[in-house]
């Protein structure tokens, strides 16, 4: 395999590009692109002989330097860039090159989508568009000419303002366009094509008004307006909670139905998977439409986190991922529910990132080495790395965490620097010393936090013991104590919440939160007539694996009491785990210890009137199969997913009448809007069919072919529609005709009608997901298509992926390659599937291991292997 590219050899670049001017004749077979860059010599970097600039599959047509060509011993073309033998230390060098983007299926660099042409540069994809020092250290201004046929490509757009445009002979126009901001190559974009837009303008707190547009192709319009409030309201928040306004006269959006990731945060320019922009209630689910407004509010975030500050280099990615996550996750919780989006999000971190810390590809937030960087816009870097941003707010609280962001962009705004450049704004503004804190970005591995309780009746003491321990990880055998903040609580059996009486053990609490610090330290409460119910890590306040043993009595008074939402669903959590971990050793739900206590807590919490319904959905909501089989070895994914559906069974039927109750109850407010109330409506009436119908499918069944017709959204139409697929119930043909039919016309939605079917668990799924890698609806080529049908029966449908015979796998490894050969960086992604293979019984470990050497056997991308390889070492 290539070799890793390795942080400690990071020097800065051998020359600074002032400026770029960039000509592009544009055509979907070949463009030529025209490239004049003002170079100098760094100031620090040692003089040296050569200079290579990256570029990969261009065609160079012509070559100068300061208006002279270059003779054929004054450079060299590779397969990595151009190489420069002893240039100037100051010039201007002119290049022209020619590119393929009809040719081009990784969707990197230059590449067409249905009727124009776009680009996607971050992290190295520049490189694919001309010769360039293409790293982000480099921040050079742009101008950028765009000319093509006026037919074929009426919309001309890049970064920054539009600055001159004409008409020329044959058909021919051109738009000038210039930045007048630095930035690096991976911040550029075009978009040229037939795009229509709508528009909405935003006037900033200080008086300029911003044009704003989203373009997209004609039939995606109507459904944007949704993505165009969002954005307005995500400006308006930036400047209200962070001080921070846009800065330049317009801010456009091109939504493209082909992309590799979500959004990306182009200077002005952000260029969106349709996905995340084309999203209205009539055919978006609550799910999209919250994923559209947090990815709007994400990529417009960037200008400053990430754009106007940007990485030295890409092992600092999370300073702009991390940082920038954290800022989308608080706008959302503001817009609705705080509770409910913490629940969410921690269900995400732990069932997509807790594993990636567990497994082959366990890296460090900040990680010290790569091999291909596309494969590490992971869970870890962007989800972990939020949680850590948290972890300052946390310590520092929210006005010091401000004047942290206010140092941050006062010392570093126009300039690309480090994780450690922000952890020192951060101590510096608050006076504090958060050396400790490089910790969390430099270990790789989840730091297991364990909770150990005695009390002494006697004399009223509870004394409580905090340990921490983060297991080895490939490369990383042993790890220090990272600062773990842990608020505290002690409640009485009955639910009053008692004060902290603190004993002279330990360090004293600020605020009811310990920061634990050291591998271990202990704490002492008094005052105590009983064992009170302890209660820890509320509002998830650090990203741990907590182990805290608590009985079932402990739990259920947490279930019915607790006044931080997220830890009543950590308490439902817990129960849950309980009957499923049961269950799945062989014994009988009837023989569980504290059942009936389990059945009467999870009664008390439908009855009570104070909970928000959306937080009570998520509390009966059990506990993934990816995040219980981190908890787990020798996995029997079979067993794993029956003994789930057997504790959701008798969740259905212990609990059919508050059930029932709550779907008639909420039925009006779920024909309402996306507001609060009635996306908290939709989640618990789903929530309790899915139950109802786990519990008795022949008795409920009905409603959801009853709510397949009268659905008056599509969060309840796709609801209808999964129920009835995964339960195999009698409608299931006749509503995914209907579907079909209905949608044949919307990606989207089609995607939808994929991925219900991938993720069933009835019998007949391997075989439905062979015959749509055959159906017309499905390509390859489209990235989210595969994540719509592949990817999801990877990830979701843990019975067949994982079938005792490796039929599952077999599927997989064989569209996994063939994706390969288009799109590596697609590719890759799915290949992370395998990573958990060591988890697993012996059998389906042998399956998995084979199925990945086969795989590396038959020649992988770059991408693809240095994920596999790990996945074997
Ligand atoms: N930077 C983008 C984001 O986080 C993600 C992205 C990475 C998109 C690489 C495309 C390619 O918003
Ligand atoms: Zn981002």
């Amino acid at each position: 395999m290539t070799d890793p590219i390795r942080l400690a050899d990071y020097t800065p670049p051998p020359y600074v590009i002032d400026h770029v001017s960039l000509d592009f004749q544009l055509d979907f077979e070949q463009t030529e692109v025209d490239s004049r860059l003002r170079l100098r010599r760094h100031p620090d970097a040692l003089p040296g002989r050569e200079l290579l600039l990256h570029g990969e599959d261009l065609s160079l047509l012509a070559i100068a330097i300061d208006g002279q060509p270059l003779a054929p011993a004054q450079y060299a073309v590779s397969a990595e860039g151009l190489r420069l033998i002893d240039p100037p230390a100051e010039f201007e060098l002119h290049t022209r090159v020619r590119i393929h983007p009809a040719r081009n299926t990784r969707l990197e660099g230059l590449y067409q989508s249905s009727a124009f042409l776009l680009t996607q540069c971050e992290a190295e994809g520049f490189r694919r568009i001309t010769y360039f020092l293409d790293r982000p250290d480099v921040m050079a201004r742009f101008t950028v000419r765009l000319e093509a046929d006026q037919q074929q490509f009426p919309v001309l757009l890049s970064n920054g303002d539009d600055v001159a445009q004409g008409t020329l002979a044959n058909g021919r126009h051109f738009v000038q366009w210039q930045d007048p901001w630095p930035k690096p190559s991976y911040l550029f974009a075009i978009a040229a094509g037939a795009l229509g837009h709508i528009e909405d303008y935003f006037r900033t707190r200080s008086g300029r008004d911003v044009r704003l547009r989203i373009y997209a192709e004609p039939r995606a319009l109507p459904r944007s307006w949704f993505a165009l409030d969002a954005l307005k309201r995500s400006m308006r928040w930036d400047e209200a909670r962070y001080g921070l306004e846009y800065d330049l006269d317009q801010f456009n959006i091109v939504a493209t139905y082909d992309f590799n990731m979500g959004a990306m945060e182009n200077k002005s320019l952000n260029i969106f998977n349709a996905k995340a922009i084309v999203a209205d209630l009539e055919r978006a689910t609550d799910a999209d439409l919250t994923y559209v407004e947090a990815v709007v509010a994400h990529e417009y975030f960037h200008n400053w986190t990430g754009n106007r500050v940007t990485c030295r280099d890409w092992f600092q990615l999370s300073l702009k991922e991390g940082l920038t996550v954290y800022r989308d996750q608080e706008f959302s919780a503001d817009q609705g529910s705080r509770a409910v989006k913490r629940i969410d999000d921690v269900r995400l971190l732990r069932a997509n990132q807790f594993p990636e810390d567990s497994g082959p590809f366990a890296h460090p937030v900040r990680p010290s080495e790569y091999v291909e960087i596309n494969n590490f816009y992971t869970a870890t870097v962007y989800e972990k790395g939020a949680e850590i941003v948290r972890l300052y707010e946390r310590v520092l609280g929210r006005e010091g965490f401000r004047r942290g962001m206010d140092l941050y962009f006062q010392r570093h705004d126009g300039q690309a620097v480090t994780t450690d450049d922000f952890r020192a704004a951060m101590a510096d503004a608050n006076g504090v010393d958060l050396s400790r804190f490089s910790r969390w970005y430099e270990q790789a591995g989840t730091p297991i936090l364990t909770v150990t309780e005695q009390f002494d009746s006697e004399r009223g003491v509870l004394t409580v013991q905090f340990s921490q321990e983060t297991p080895g990880t490939l490369g990383q055998a042993d790890k220090l104590p990272v600062p773990i903040p842990i608020p505290i609580a002690l409640y009485r059996q009955d639910g009053l919440r008692l004060p902290l009486q603190q004993r002279d053990v330990g360090p004293p609490l600020a605020g009811a939160m310990l920061v634990l610090t050291e591998a271990s330290q202990t704490l002492q409460f008094d005052g105590l007539q009983e064992k009170p119910v302890l209660s820890v890590l509320h509002d998830f306040s650090a990203p741990v694996a907590l182990r805290h043993r608590q009985s079932v009595a402990e739990l259920s008074v947490r279930l019915g009491f607790e006044q931080d939402p997220f830890c009543r669903f950590e308490a439902a959590q817990n129960l849950g785990e309980h009957l499923i971990q049961s269950v799945y050793a062989g014994q009988a739900l009837d023989a569980v210890s504290g059942l009936a206590e389990i059945g009467r807590a999870f009664k008390a919490l439908c009855a009570d009137a104070g909970l928000d319904p959306a937080v009570l959905a998520e509390c009966l909501n059990l506990p993934d199969e990816a995040y219980l089989s981190e908890r787990m070895q020798a996995i029997d994914p079979s067993r794993l997913f029956h003994a789930r559906q057997a504790v959701a069974t008798w969740l259905g039927q212990q609990l059919e009448g508050a059930l029932l109750q709550h779907y008639h109850r909420e039925a009006q407010s779920a024909g309402g809007g996306f507001d609060a109330p009635s996306t908290a409506a939709r989640r618990i009436r789903h929530r309790a069919l899915a139950l109802l119908i786990a519990g008795d499918a022949t008795r409920h069944g009905a409603l959801a072919s009853e709510l397949a017709v009268t659905a008056r959204n599509m969060t309840e139409r796709l609801a209808a529609l999964s129920l009835l697929v995964h339960f195999g119930l009698a409608d299931q043909e006749a509503a995914l005709a209907q579907f079909y039919q209905q949608y044949e016309d919307d990606p989207l939605l089609l995607d939808k009608w994929l991925s219900v079917q991938a993720s069933s668990p009835q019998p007949d799924a391997l075989s439905r997901v062979r015959a749509l890698l055959k159906h017309p609806a499905y390509t390859h080529r489209n990235p989210n298509k595969v994540r719509a049908l592949i990817g999801t029966f990877g990830r979701l449908n843990r019975l067949h992926f994982h079938a005792a015979d490796g039929s599952g796998y077999a599927l997989y490894a064989d569209a996994l390659q063939a994706v390969d050969a288009l799109n590596p960086q697609v590719a890759a992604r799915l290949s992370a599937a395998f990573n958990g293979w060591r988890r697993f019984e012996p059998l389906r470990q042998e399956a998995m291991r084979r199925t990945l050497q086969r795989l590396l056997q038959a020649g992988l991308s770059k991408d693809s292997a240095e994920i596999v390889t790990k996945a074997l070492e």
